[in-house]
């Protein structure tokens, strides 16, 4: 009862634009720079070298959120090609992780198409990734609209798939071939689109990886959840699918004890390194997870 009290409201606040808005005047607060590679690119890349040194690959994501003007969006979409050459240029192995509002989806698709061509053009010429996050509901059809389109052109560009929704295991039936992130999903959505409880979320978790490994898609399964983990390798051995057929991730600054211990296992393990000034959306859907991480950002407040 109390959890999901307390879920709400951290969902209820990453939602929240003026909190959002407010809280990039603020610096890395409440803990966040546990979980935030800082609000820079040199930043994020140190921790991207460092990383690698210990045999993981990364993906960085500048975060940015309610984006409303396309000024907004062109900047996002500068910065998103400043990366991918800021990491060509340090030969960091990382990849780019972005959101489709940050790039204007809400203001025009269009203008947000162009930005994202843009985007894999430069990608294209580093030789580079480029994964398209999944946000809220009401964002799904248009992201997998915009994939659609986008993959005519391009290669090297995916997106996610969220467990919750009743719609993903169709969703991966259609989008066999393509590289696709699996989740569980980290948005407050509706009953009538997605399931609100935990073990159906796992069990078709279970069955959208199972169906993606299957299919010889390439797959990365995104998670902290050691007994999904378990399955994921259990159920590899069993098929006799390759380890170069799919990876682990998890967020940057959680779990890395297993992180290091997966990549020793011969697992590829790559983090996802959030870095920017507009962290608040993206630390309270994380409180919202997991009622541990509350004491985990308490720990950090304190210990400003
Ligand atoms: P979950 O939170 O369900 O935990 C299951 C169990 O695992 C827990 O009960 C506990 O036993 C263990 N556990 C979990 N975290 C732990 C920890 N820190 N320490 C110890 N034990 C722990 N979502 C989305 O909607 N769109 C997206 O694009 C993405 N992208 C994305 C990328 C990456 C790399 C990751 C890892 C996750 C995302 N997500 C996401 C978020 C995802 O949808 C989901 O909300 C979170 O990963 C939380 O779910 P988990 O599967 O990690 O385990």
């Amino acid at each position: 009862m109390l959890e999901s009290v307390t879920k709400n409201i951290f969902q209820y606040a990453a939602q929240n634009r003026v909190l959002n808005k407010a809280a990039r005047r603020w610096g890395l607060k409440f803990g966040a720079a546990q979980v935030v590679a800082g609000e820079t690119i040199d930043s994020a890349m140190k921790v991207a070298k460092e990383l690698n040194d210990q045999g993981l690959v990364c993906t960085v994501d500048h975060l940015g959120e309610f984006v409303s003007s396309r000024e907004e969006a062109s900047e996002a979409t500068q910065y998103c090609i400043d990366t991918l050459d800021k990491i060509a240029e340090t030969g960091v192995n990382c990849n780019l992780s972005l959101k489709l509002t940050q790039l204007g989806l809400d203001i025009d698709y269009g203008f947000c198409l162009d930005n994202m061509k843009k985007i894999l053009e430069t990608a294209k010429k580093h030789h580079n990734f480029v994964r398209i996050d999944m946000e809220d509901y009401s964002h799904c059809q248009l992201t997998l609209d915009m994939l659609a389109e986008l993959r005519q052109e391009y290669d090297n560009v995916g997106t996610v798939i969220q467990s919750y929704l009743h719609r993903s295991l169709q969703d991966v039936k259609n989008l066999k071939g393509i590289p696709l992130r699996l989740v569980k999903g980290a948005y407050k959505e509706s009953p009538e689109v997605a399931y609100q409880d935990k073990e159906k979320v796992d069990e078709n978790f279970m069955a959208i990886i199972k169906e993606h490994m299957l299919s010889g898609s390439y797959t990365a399964v995104a998670t902290h959840d050691h007994h999904i983990i378990a399955k994921v390798k259990a159920f590899a051995e069993e098929n006799q699918i390759s380890r170069d057929q799919f990876e682990f991730q998890m967020l940057y600054g959680f779990r890395t004890n297993m992180q290091v211990e997966l990549v020793k296992e011969g697992y590829t393990m790559r983090v996802y390194i959030p870095f920017g000034n507009d962290w608040f959306g993206y630390f309270m859907r994380r409180l919202a997870e997991r009622p541990q991480n509350v004491a985990f950002a308490l720990k950090g407040f304190f210990s400003k």
